[in-house]
């Protein structure tokens, strides 16, 4: 028995992801080993690493002037790694959308680099993308989170930049549409595995190359930051880039993962399929929300989140309900995060219309019946 899994973060996997990873567990193209037993400097380790970075560039249609890296320490060691190595001597640009660029603003600080945030929704708890968000031309880099996971917020589109660098933490809206890199003047693009992609352990991050010589280069600007050219050898972007990734052991077993996820995402259509999925399971959820006042959405409309739906019922007590009563219909995951409260349906695309069915068929019944 599996259950319908609405977990934030890590979550549910595929079902045909874990049954391939099954049959090869023991031994992976019937080679007697399992890929994370053998080096990352072998033939098969490498033919499958390169197979998921051919599969990234083609989904996201990458030109040659971006890189694919596959790098650990999660979101937060990109909170800092952003700034030690974008950051150039001028002004950093934050949005800021809720926790997860809060703490990214955090670390730019410790840094001791010159940042603004242009934009914030912390006056009304983050409940939207800020409007109008005005970045500027010459900024070293321009930050947002194109999907904050706790409070259900989402970008529809990407602020213009003027040209420069956009950085996004893509974290929990990774692989869930298509995205036009060059269009959009994205610098840096990065995601944690673990919601979309795969099991914890790694982060994809997809670099504009020559930003990762930045590292290296006299600052443009004149603000001294505390650690220009003392970006250690591992947390430098140019590192891994130079080094395919291979710099150090990689996370093999992580990356095997997300190359069958991607093997999946190829067989539902790609990344334009996936996201008509996407649409479609979040449409039947703000449906019901929407129907009366029993449940209340998070999120104003106009950025309502296609990954996670954040909402409370009239009381904290019927919150605990819902979970309590979901638990026992096999629904996991739908507790509100601690921040906000409430309940929560994170929608990945594992996450089958079907799955999404069940749960607005409970939310009638509790709805009906509490
Ligand atoms: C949007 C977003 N950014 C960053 C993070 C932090 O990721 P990690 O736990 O991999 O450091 C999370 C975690 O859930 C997230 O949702």
């Amino acid at each position: 028995m599996r259950v319908k899994n609405f977990s934030a973060g890590p979550s549910g996997l595929p079902l045909g992801v874990l049954k391939k990873a099954q049959d090869e567990f023991l031994s992976y193209h019937q080679k007697g080993f399992n890929i994370m037993e053998v080096s990352h400097r072998g033939k098969d380790y490498e033919a499958m690493h390169n197979g998921a970075i051919a599969k990234i560039r083609d989904f996201y249609n990458l030109g040659d002037e971006y890189a694919v890296l596959f790098l650990q320490g999660g979101g937060h060691m990109q909170f800092a790694q952003v700034p030690m190595n974008l950051y150039f001597g001028g002004v950093a640009q934050y949005a800021n959308t809720g926790v997860w660029t809060q703490k990214a603003i955090k670390d730019a600080k410790i840094l001791g680099i010159n940042y603004e945030i242009v934009a914030s929704s912390e006056s009304t708890n983050f409940d939207e993308i800020p409007k109008n968000i005005d970045f500027s031309a010459d900024a070293d880099y321009c930050y947002i989170c194109s999907n904050n996971t706790i409070y259900g917020t989402q970008y529809k589109s990407f602020p213009n930049t003027k040209g420069a660098p956009l950085v996004i933490d893509s974290s929990s809206d990774l692989l869930s549409r298509e995205i036009d890199f060059k269009a959009n003047n994205i610098g840096l693009f990065w995601g944690g595995a673990q919601k979309n992609a795969g099991p914890a352990g790694l982060t994809l991050v997809i670099i504009r190359k020559d930003l990762a010589q930045r590292v290296q280069a006299e600052p443009k600007g004149s603000f001294k930051a505390p650690f220009f050219g003392h970006v250690p050898t591992i947390l430098s972007y140019k590192t891994q880039l130079e080094a395919n990734s291979l710099a150090n052991t990689p996370p093999t077993f992580a990356i095997y993962m997300l190359d069958l996820v991607l093997d999946w995402i190829k067989e539902q259509g790609g990344l334009s399929a996936i996201y008509k999925q996407n649409e479609q399971k979040a449409k039947m959820l703000y449906e019901i929300i929407d129907e009366d006042d029993f449940y209340t959405g998070h999120a104003k409309s106009h950025s309502r989140s296609l990954m996670n739906v954040s909402f409370k019922t009239p009381s904290a007590e019927l919150d605990a309900r819902f979970v309590e009563l979901a638990n026992a219909q096999n629904m996991i995951g739908l507790k509100g995060h601690r921040i906000l409260g409430g309940l929560r349906a994170s929608i990945y695309n594992a996450v089958s219309i079907d799955d999404v069915r069940a749960l607005v068929e409970f939310m009638k019944e509790f709805r009906r019946t509490c």
